[in-house]
């Protein structure tokens, strides 16, 4: 196999000579939600630094680095910051942190991530189940030649988001009161926010938010088996929604004020995960 397995597999022995710990579930924290992070029961850290060949994170506000710990008494392994395919890596990159903490252990993928709203019916602050993705306008990271040992050349891709998944985090939210809607993710590359007419042609094909992430890391981690789940916090409504200008501030602002019941949405749910891994 090529030099990117190759890569993958260092890494992969370089972490495991630093900690023996097994997780069960792979969080991968998105804008605004690196804090939850620094309230597991922590056990070992890994910087993306240290490790050769690993992608680094330049965008503000991600922190980049593994946290291995508990929630609750389930094992976990945290992605402080993730990499995005606007910094210039190529897919495989990208997902190579998600794939690497599959072969750690996990066997669960919850991701996260801050979103534009594009269905009406949401507001800034609303948190969205993803039931279903679209990731037809970036690349695949399955691109290129399969790497066997992870996973199958066709991978099926008819439940992305585990229904069992879904149902305990819409149990989790409804016994926290946490208002929680669901919908469909649509992957654009960034780095610039949509146009209102690629917001408009998204809500056509059936998207209800947009981001700059987490597809590819789905597409990935169903390649080599993981369960998925995920949930988008939507920051601000998506271009053209509304006759306002985007920014990142916005977005920083939104995932600020809600950060303390997106926390609370995905430590409870992983608790509750911890009977089904
Ligand atoms: N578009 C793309 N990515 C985003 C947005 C958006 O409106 N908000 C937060 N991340």
């Amino acid at each position: 196999m090529g030099t990117e397995y190759d890569t993958l597999m260092q890494a992969y022995e370089f972490c495991r000579k630093q900690t023996d710990f097994r997780p069960k579930v792979a969080l991968i924290l998105g804008s605004g939600l690196g804090a939850l992070a620094d309230e597991i029961q922590m056990e070992a850290t890994i910087s993306y630094a240290d490790i050769h060949g690993f992608p680094k994170s330049t965008v503000e506000g991600h922190k980049g680095r593994y946290v291995f710990g508990y929630l609750g008494k389930v094992p976990v392994v945290i992605m402080q910051g993730r990499v995005h395919y606007y910094e210039g890596y190529s897919m495989s990159e990208v997902v190579l942190p998600t794939r690497l903490m599959g072969l750690l252990g996990a066997e669960i993928l919850f991701l996260t991530n801050a979103a534009g709203g594009i269905r009406k019916e949401f507001q800034p602050g609303t948190l969205m189940l993803i039931r279903d993705q679209i990731s037809s306008f970036v690349p695949s990271p399955l691109i290129g030649k399969n790497m066997d040992s992870l996973g199958c050349r066709f991978p099926d891709m008819s439940e992305i988001y585990r229904k069992d998944l879904q149902r305990i985090i819409m149990e989790t939210a409804d016994s926290l009161h946490i208002p929680l809607e669901s919908g469909v993710y649509i992957q654009f590359t960034g780095p610039a926010y949509e146009s209102p007419a690629e917001v408009r042609m998204a809500g056509l094909l059936g998207a209800d938010a947009c981001g700059m992430s987490t597809a590819c890391e789905a597409v990935a981690a169903n390649h080599m088996g993981m369960k998925i789940c995920g949930v988008s916090c939507i920051t601000n409504m998506a271009s053209g929604i509304l006759d306002v200008p985007l920014s990142h501030q916005e977005v920083q602002e939104t995932a600020d004020r809600v950060a303390g019941l997106f926390k609370a949405l995905v430590r409870e749910s992983i608790k509750r995960m911890g009977d089904i891994v």
